[in-house]
């Protein structure tokens, strides 16, 4: 049987780094569970590293990709009630291939009403906002997130207001998202409008900003002192300057939580996140074979886009 994969050998740009790589699917290593995959997300946390932004610990060659569902195919004795169920095998080798083979503590069960194309994708972005807000909790604050038309921005902005915040204004690129998050209960404003986005950091209690850059400066600039201004994403591909008087600065890295956490309690966030994941609100997923896989990352980078690339990868069978 043959498998394929989305290896980078190499730092660069996604679209000239990734290669796409049949092999003889080989023995699972004994004490790992077989996942036939479904499908996966391609998100800015999957591509970023390709870049070689986070060279001093993701390094090459690697199969690119952290989540995706796919089916439990094979097993050992004492994981079989498993095979033939939805999983996420998560914290393993790269995801954008078509088998992987996963430590049975970190795979998650899919619940059965769960949409696959959700369930794909209820790793790296739920996980990132429920972990965050637990963190710096928001009832009854008033809150700011940049990034605004992101799938975390919208599960961010949605779970905090079901958590009890005052308000959540939600600063995005491109207007495209403004309609759809106003839906949400969200206050949608531009980036292009300095003033109102001085107005609503001036009396933000936090800010969650994935942003960086002269966007994150304007903040830091007018928010208040006894606020907090959570760092968990550059997408300007810019840093910024803190300012000693102004927000308490945090940085959030999911993988920071990782290190730490026991299968039990890994299992318990999901639990905790399925009902939360049956009501959120994600971006329409749009999906590309693998084999197109330099179209999916063509998408991925339309400004302004409203939908979620994600690879088939059971498109081959
Ligand atoms: N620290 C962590 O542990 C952690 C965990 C999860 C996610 N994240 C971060 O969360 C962010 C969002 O991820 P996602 O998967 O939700 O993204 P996504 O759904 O793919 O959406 C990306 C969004 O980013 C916006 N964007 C891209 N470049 C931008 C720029 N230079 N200035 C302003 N907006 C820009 C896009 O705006 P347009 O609509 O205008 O194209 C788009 O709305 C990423 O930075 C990711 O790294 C961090």
């Amino acid at each position: 049987m043959t498998d394929e994969a989305l290896w980078y050998r190499r730092f660069g740009p996604p679209i000239d780094a990734l290669t796409l790589e049949a092999a003889e699917l080989g023995a699972r290593p004994p004490g790992t569970v077989r996942v036939r995959m479904i499908t996966a997300p391609i998100n800015p946390s999957d591509l970023i590293p390709i870049t070689g932004a986070y060279g001093h610990r993701v390094r090459p060659p690697q199969v690119a990709g952290y989540e995706g569902v796919g089916q439990v195919v094979e097993a050992d004795h004492v994981s079989a009630h498993l095979v033939g169920r939805r999983a996420l095998p998560l914290r393993g080798p790269g995801t954008w291939r078509r088998y992987v083979d996963c430590d049975p503590s970190w795979l998650v069960e899919v619940p059965d009403d769960l949409e696959t194309s959700v369930a794909a994708r209820a790793y790296i972005n739920p996980l990132a906002a429920l972990r965050m807000l637990e963190t710096w909790p928001v009832e009854g604050r008033r809150v700011v997130l940049t990034a605004g038309g992101s799938s975390c921005a919208r599960l961010l902005g949605r779970w905090a207001l079901e958590a009890g915040a005052r308000e959540v204004v939600v600063v995005c690129r491109s207007v495209s998202h403004a309609a759809s998050l106003a839906e949400l209960g969200l206050i949608p404003l531009s980036m292009a409008e300095p003033h109102a986005i001085a107005a609503a950091a001036s009396r933000a209690d936090v800010a969650f900003d994935a942003v960086g850059g002269p966007l994150a400066e304007a903040l830091l600039a007018v928010m208040p002192r006894t606020s907090d201004f959570v760092s968990y994403g550059l997408l300007s591909g810019e840093s910024f300057q803190p300012i000693p008087t102004g927000p308490k600065l945090q940085r959030f890295h999911l993988r920071d939580r990782l290190g730490t956490v026991k299968p039990l309690e890994w299992q318990g966030w999901f639990r905790k996140l399925w009902p939360m994941l049956r009501r959120a609100s994600l971006p329409e997923a749009r999906s590309y074979p693998l084999s197109d896989w330099r179209q999916a990352i063509t998408a991925f980078d339309e400004p302004g886009r409203r939908f979620k690339p994600m690879l088939a990868l059971d498109d081959a069978r």
